[in-house]
């Protein structure tokens, strides 16, 4: 038992002092590490006995040598490796990637390279030296290089591997695809010998309006950051303690962040010859009674789930103009709100939603069967969700952090979580914290929602599918649901599949007139539940899932789009639209 202990307590402590996440790493100067790389599959990982790692040349004839970086495969930097090519559309298993770059080293800056997401796991080394690894396929890391990069000619290599294990987040079954690779984008960042480091600049609801900002520097500190919003004449000095960290609150009287009107404010924290220019919008969330009020004011989440998939096609998003597509399309829905599911998307999702007036349902993989028995993966998760967390504090558009999908109501399972929920509330006070549900139970007088974990989140989240996994459409029409629990329901998945141009009877599986049917009668049983306070449908568009083989009709796309997987409406796209619309005005 001792031991487990010990290993608890070191990676607790792992845990949050390795996390360490540069606040709003595209501000910064930086190199870009993005483009074509080389890459060697190494499905039975002898790569690390060959040395991979070293990038060893071929120096005479006899020497053997049985691996090559520039004469093997290239791959693009952001982008998974199954939608690159056709030999590694299914491929689980180790990756390694390599790149050669310049840079002009100048004495007394910092130099972190820094990765917005690798899936799964990820080692990093740079000229033939190890400087890192990190699990979790969502979220950002980073490693400082100042030792092992040189002035000219570097050379980096990134074991990837993608496998999944039990005791990963997500574990061993997902319904969606296992995209491997280098995901996000990859950049060496340069700062001074002193930098800004971290920083959360959020409004305080009080007698008084207030702004509470926090700061830290890394390196040797130096007196104090200046901290600038020109829209609303601020100009606030925050006084550095010896550890490098600072926070004060003063009053300000921001126009606050809706969706109707999501303004932002360009703020700047000035620091030893260096400016951070973030733009960040001023809101509060609070949940009272059955209500979830935004700025005070009662509202409802008209939403629509999204995985982070390309809007045309199969692979993961990753840039601002697939991101833009998604939201878009969200929009016109009618949406002023998104699940982001089911992990962390990339950072730039959640400023295109700050910015375009949507809020969001942000999400850690903590999905189906995860290993919760175990308080190695429990630390995982608070790590994974403390990335999550640090990289997008200052994003107004998140206003529910969930926990956990569709997961067995079990005594490990309501202590993981319990403890996760303590986590997220002690890092982030200021918003909601939810959980997708499944565990309602069919009684005489309707669903009954009965969970211990709908007493421990905020926002309870229901994921139901009456009319495509049970009964006929228009079964669920007549559905009641029953709880004892006083507070917000959303119902975060409801849906059916359906393919593009397949049409015929309501009841027939996998036409669009049965996709409107379950829309139809769905719709028809939640206007009965009095604590609904939003909606998230499955899903925006058909995706990518080694769950759904049926030839010529989902041929691995799980169907429950409301748009094909090429961005074509579905006749329930417009059942939603017209929904929501109604919604919007009657409301209040
Ligand atoms: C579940 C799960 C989704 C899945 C969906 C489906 O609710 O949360 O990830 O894709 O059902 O069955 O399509």
């Amino acid at each position: 038992m001792k031991y487990w202990l010990v290993l608890i307590a070191f990676l607790s402590a792992r845990a949050f002092a390795s996390i360490d996440l540069i606040q709003n790493p595209d501000a910064r100067d930086s190199i870009s590490l993005n483009g074509q790389w080389n890459a060697i599959v190494d499905p039975y990982d002898v790569g690390d006995k060959r040395k991979f790692y070293e990038n060893a040349k071929q120096e005479t004839p006899d020497q053997l040598l049985e691996y090559n970086f520039a004469s093997a495969q290239k791959l693009k930097v952001p982008g998974d490796w199954n939608t690159q090519d056709d030999k590694l559309f299914f491929y689980e298993g180790t990756v390694w990637y390599h790149k050669d770059f310049t840079v002009n080293k100048k004495s007394g800056k910092n130099y972190l390279v820094h990765f917005g997401a690798v899936n799964y796991l990820a080692t990093v080394y740079l000229n033939g030296h190890e400087i890192g690894t990190h699990e979790g396929g969502f979220t950002p890391f980073q490693f400082n290089v100042n030792e092992q990069l040189v002035d000219g000619a570097n050379s980096i290599v990134v074991k990837v591997n993608n496998r999944r294990e039990p005791d990963f987040i997500p574990t061993m079954s997902t319904d969606w695809w296992n995209y491997g690779g280098i995901t996000r984008s990859v950049k060496l960042i340069e700062l001074n010998d002193s930098y800004v480091d971290d920083y959360s600049i959020q409004y305080v609801n009080g007698k008084v309006p207030q702004i509470k900002a926090k700061v830290s520097v890394k390196g040797k500190v130096a007196g104090a950051v200046e901290l600038h919003i020109p829209e609303l004449n601020v100009r606030q000095s925050l006084k550095l303690n010896s550890k490098g960290e600072a926070q004060i609150s003063f009053n300000a009287n921001p126009r606050l962040w809706t969706p109707e009107a999501p303004k932002l404010y360009q703020t700047e924290l000035v620091y030893a010859g260096e400016t951070v220019k973030d733009k960040i919008g001023f809101r509060y969330v609070e949940v009272k009674g059955d209500d979830i009020l935004l700025n005070g004011q009662r509202i409802f989440l008209r939403g629509i789930s999204i995985h982070e998939e390309k809007p045309s096609g199969a692979g993961r998003a990753w840039s601002e103009s697939e991101d833009r597509t998604l939201l878009n399309w969200a929009k016109e829905l009618g949406s002023n709100y998104v699940r982001l599911a089911h992990y962390p998307h990339n950072e730039k999702m959640l400023r295109l939603a700050d910015e375009m007036g949507l809020l969001v349902w942000a999400e850690n993989p903590n999905y189906w069967g995860i290993q919760f028995e175990s308080d190695v993966v429990l630390e995982k998760a608070k790590q994974q969700f403390t990335e999550m967390l640090v990289r997008d504090k200052n994003r107004a558009s998140i206003i529910l952090w969930s926990i956990a999908n569709e997961t067995l109501n079990t005594k490990d399972r309501n202590h993981f979580l319990s403890s996760l929920a303590k986590t997220v509330r002690e890092q982030d006070p200021t918003r909601l914290v939810t959980a997708a549900l499944n565990t309602q139970t069919t009684t005489e007088y309707g669903h009954k929602i009965e969970d211990p974990l709908a007493s421990v989140v905020d926002v309870i989240g229901i994921n139901s599918y009456c009319g495509w996994y049970y009964d006929a459409p228009k079964d669920c029409a007549n559905y009641k649901w029953v709880t004892e629990y006083k507070k917000p329901i959303v119902i975060s998945e409801f849906g059916g599949g359906a393919l593009h141009g397949w049409h015929g009877d309501e009841n027939e599986k996998y036409t669009e007139e049965n996709q409107v049917a379950v829309y139809k009668y769905n719709l028809e049983m939640f206007e009965n539940m009095a604590q609904l306070r939003g909606m998230s449908p499955w899903i925006l568009k058909d995706f990518l899932s080694p769950r759904r083989p049926l030839a010529n009709v989902q041929d691995y796309w799980n169907r429950k789009g409301l748009l094909s997987e090429s961005g074509e409406k579905k006749k329930a796209w417009y059942i939603m639209r017209d929904w929501y619309a109604e919604k919007a005005e009657s409301f209040k």
